[in-house]
Parts: structure tokens; sequence; C-alpha cells
């Protein structure tokens, strides 16, 4: 058997990470607010029949220098309140397409740092959702939160206003690598935050890890790992850390510290695979740990793991996502749409009475085949070209002849054992999940031209 360093060496090159299929660097720019007002009205009629909302919240108080969402600092109250009232403008001129008598399953509060707004903010838009939205009665309403700015009153708040899921963001839970990216730590011990959240009755708490930052060692990771375990949360999410300095510059500040080496990610990545496992944790997809119970764990034994821009869901909650706030993507069954990406430009859209769609993309029968098969893959470690053919009312020789499956092409991945091909069945080892965004590039055609803008696959 081949050992993981060897693995590390021949694989970790550049890859998409595939949130969406195309990737986002592929939304084109003639996709305009006509095309998105055609692919709203389509998706009322499309499957998944529920309705998925995101809210984006752009503004941190202050910007960690690894990141690599869509966020910026310095606001003022004043213009917080702006975006909202454009926010709420939004949902409003977007319901005049949606078909409102679908159920609302998903609610994800992005950013940003949703939780660092004043919360009379995050009322109004709730409170909005509730008014406009009929909400399934077990709708999930999750929250994107830095432990900096918790105050522990916030959890009753968010309790209050129907939120019952939040995800705290860590990275890791020393100081000094929490410095060098520039991260403020959190106030309040996490571990008091993680209680009280238990203690106010929410059904689920996410912690987000990151492996791959500067200054981190392996050692020094385990010990962010048994501490990660003593929270004894449902979800822990382990990010390897995208480095992509060309399109996020403030990446750069970080490279006059020393990061880990390809191979110290990996043994990060595997101790945490070991240690979490260990502790009685389900590995879900590339990068998340859920307890047994958890439905993702439940989801996955049934092969009914999905996945959309805002993390791993399971098929029976996630709708037609539609998004809202600057940057948001809307991810329709047939279409991408994205806004603007800055905050000022996307409000004066909204104030002028119009969309802000800035790209987006429409898929083709092909390309929803392609992304199905690399959805399996990424999720559920399998997939069936067969089934997959039946889905689409298609000929299994289409589906090969599209993805040029063929078992000469994916011979180096059955020989160093990281996956198993029988009867168009491919089934990827355990060993395999740490190069599962490369196996994935092996079934889309889009990669055969250009790699370059994506982060390194481990
Ligand atoms: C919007 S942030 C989380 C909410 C909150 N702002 C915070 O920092 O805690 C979403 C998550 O994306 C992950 N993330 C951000 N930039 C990343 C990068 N360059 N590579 C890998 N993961 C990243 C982090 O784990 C982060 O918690
Ligand atoms: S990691 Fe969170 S707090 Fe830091 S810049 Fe990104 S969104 Fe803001």
């Amino acid at each position: 058997m081949k050992t993981d360093n060897y693995l590390v060496k021949k694989y970790n090159k550049q890859g998409p990470r595939y949130t969406s299929y195309p990737p986002a660097n592929l939304f084109v720019s003639d996709y305009n607010n006509k095309k998105f007002i055609k692919s709203i009205l389509k998706s009322n009629n499309e499957k998944p029949e529920n309705i998925s909302i995101y809210i984006h919240i752009p503004f941190c108080p202050q910007i960690c220098h690894f990141c690599g969402c869509t966020t910026e600092t310095g606001f003022s109250f004043k213009f917080i309140e702006k975006y909202i009232n454009a926010l709420l403008n939004e949902i409003d001129m977007m319901v005049n397409y949606i078909d409102t008598e679908r159920k609302v399953t998903q609610i994800h509060w992005g950013g940003g740092t949703p939780n660092a707004i004043p919360y009379k903010f995050i009322k109004q838009v709730t409170d909005k959702i509730k008014s406009t939205f009929k909400l399934d009665e077990n709708y999930e309403m999750a929250i994107e939160c830095s432990p900096a700015y918790f105050v522990l009153k916030h959890i009753d708040q968010l309790k209050e206003y129907g939120f019952n899921r939040i995800s705290i963001g860590l990275q890791d839970f020393d100081e000094k690598i929490l410095n060098a990216i520039n991260r403020k730590p959190s106030k309040i011990p996490v571990n008091n935050i993680i209680t009280k959240i238990k203690n106010t009755g929410f059904s689920g708490t996410n912690i987000d890890l990151v492996y791959g930052l500067p200054l981190q060692t392996v050692e020094g990771f385990n010990n962010t790992l048994k501490k990660a375990i003593e929270l004894d949360v449902d979800r822990i999410a382990v990010f390897s850390y995208a480095h992509v300095p060309s399109v996020i510059p403030r990446q750069k500040i970080l490279e006059k510290f020393t990061f880990p080496s390809a191979e110290e990610k990996a043994s990060m990545y595997n101790n945490a695979y070991k240690i979490f496992k260990d502790f009685g944790y389900q590995p879900i997809g590339m990068d998340h740990f859920a307890k047994p119970s958890d439905e993702l764990s439940i989801a996955l034994k049934n092969k009914e793991l999905h996945r959309n821009f805002q993390g791993y869901c399971t098929l029976k909650t996630t709708g037609q996502v539609y998004g809202f706030g600057a940057s948001s993507i809307s991810q329709l069954h047939s279409s991408y749409s994205q806004n603007e990406k800055n905050a000022a430009k996307y409000i004066k859209f909204i104030e002028n009475n119009k969309f802000a769609t800035f790209r987006g993309y429409n898929l083709n029968k092909n390309e929803k085949v392609i992304r199905k098969i690399i959805n399996e893959i990424m999720c559920n470690y399998y997939v069936d070209l067969a089934k997959v053919a039946k889905e689409f009312n298609t000929k299994i020789e289409e589906i090969i002849e599209l993805t040029s499956f063929r078992e000469d092409r994916f011979k180096d991945f059955i020989e160093d054992e990281i996956l198993e091909i029988s009867n168009n069945k491919i089934k990827v080892s355990t060993k395999g999940r740490i190069v599962i965004r490369n196996i994935a590039m092996r079934f889309d055609p889009l990669m055969i031209k250009n790699t370059k803008s994506y982060s390194k696959t481990i």
C-alpha cells in the first residue's frame, strides 16, 4: 500500500473545491437581471420544490488575513442600516417572481460576521422572512458567528428570533496563530458559549477549524483537535486553508510566516480524521464530521447527502437556494446568479429598484449530469453511473462519453488504491478522501483547460 506522503506529492495540484458546478470563477458576465428573473420563474417548477434562503452580511469589525469570504470592514451604523434596508427591499422585489406557496426548509446566514451587526437588524430580517414566506415546521435556520463578538444574551436573542443552529468559527485555539492571521479571539471562554447554546435549546452547533494556517504545527493542531472534542458539539468542519493570493490579495501578508508543508497538512487532516472517528464522529464529505445521530450522518448512510454553497445538507432540507445581499449566490436547479460583491454598489442597484446581478450561469443538461456525478463523489464517495443515466433519462454510453470515463484514465487512482471501479460503479476508499477533489476533477471536462486560479487540492 502506498503511503500518504506519496499521495500528497503526486496529487497536490491546483483544483476547484466544487462548492458549485461549474465553479463560480466560470460564471459569465453577460448573465444579467433579465436572465435572473427568467431563472427564478423557471425554478418555481423545478425540483427540489422547497425554498432555501441565503442571507449574506458582508461586514466584519476586523478582517482576518487568511479569509476567503466576501467581507468588508469599517462601516458605520448608518451604512449597515442602509444595507439591511436594501436587503429587505430585495426580498420584496424577488418575491414578485418566487412562488411562495412552497415551504422554506433551510435559512442560512453567512458572511462576513452576521453576529457582529446590531441585533435589531437581525430581527428585522428574520421578521421579514417569517412574514413573507411559509416556513416548514421542521425548518432549519443557521447563522455563522465569530465568538469574538458574542455575549451570552445574544444566544437568547437568536433563539427568540427563530434560529435553531449556530455555527462558530474557531479556526484554531492557539492565540499565537490567531494573532498571525489577524483574528480576534473569543471574548468569553468558547466552552461557556457552547454550553449556553446547548442549554438554550438549539438543535445544533457547528464549529469550524482550519488546517494549513501559518505557524500551525502537527502537534499544535492535535491540541486544537483535542480541545474541539471536549466541546462535544454535533458537527465539526475541518477546512483545508485555501491560499490563493492571486484572487485574495490580503492573503499575501501571511507569506512572511512559515506555513506547514503539504505533508504536514496531510498529517493534520489524517489526525483529525482519526481522532474524530475514534471519538464516534462520522466523517461527512470532504471536511465535516458529525455525531451519528445528526441528520447529515443519517443522510450519508442513505446516500442522500447533498452540498450547496452553504455547506453539506440533506436532500430533504435543501431547496432551490435564493440568495439575498451583496455577493450572494442564488443556486437554482438550472442556474447560478451572483449579486454585485461591493456592498455600496449593491445598495445603489436595489435603491434604483434593480436587481444587482453581476454574473451567473445557465446549466445545460450535460452540465447537470456532471454536477450530479461530482456531487455524489464529493458527498457520498460513491457514484453509480447507471443510476445517474436513469435519473437523467439518458443512456449510460452517453454519460461515459461525456465524462471520458474509461478505466485507463483512472488507472493511477486504482493502482494507488484510492478508488475501485466495477460495473460503472465508482467507490472512493478511505485513503482517497484526502484527494477527493482530484478524483472529482477527472470527471470534469472543464478541467482539461485551466486550473491555475484554484487553491491546491490538499
Ligand atoms: C464566514 S466565515 C465564519 C463566520 C465568522 N465570520 C468567523 O470568522 O467565525 C466562514 C468560514 O470559512 C472558513 N474559511 C474562511 N476563509 C478560508 C480559507 N481561506 N480557507 C479555508 N477556510 C476558510 C473559516 O473556517 C470560517 O469560519
Ligand atoms: S474569518 Fe470571519 S471574521 Fe474573519 S474576515 Fe472572514 S468572515 Fe470576517
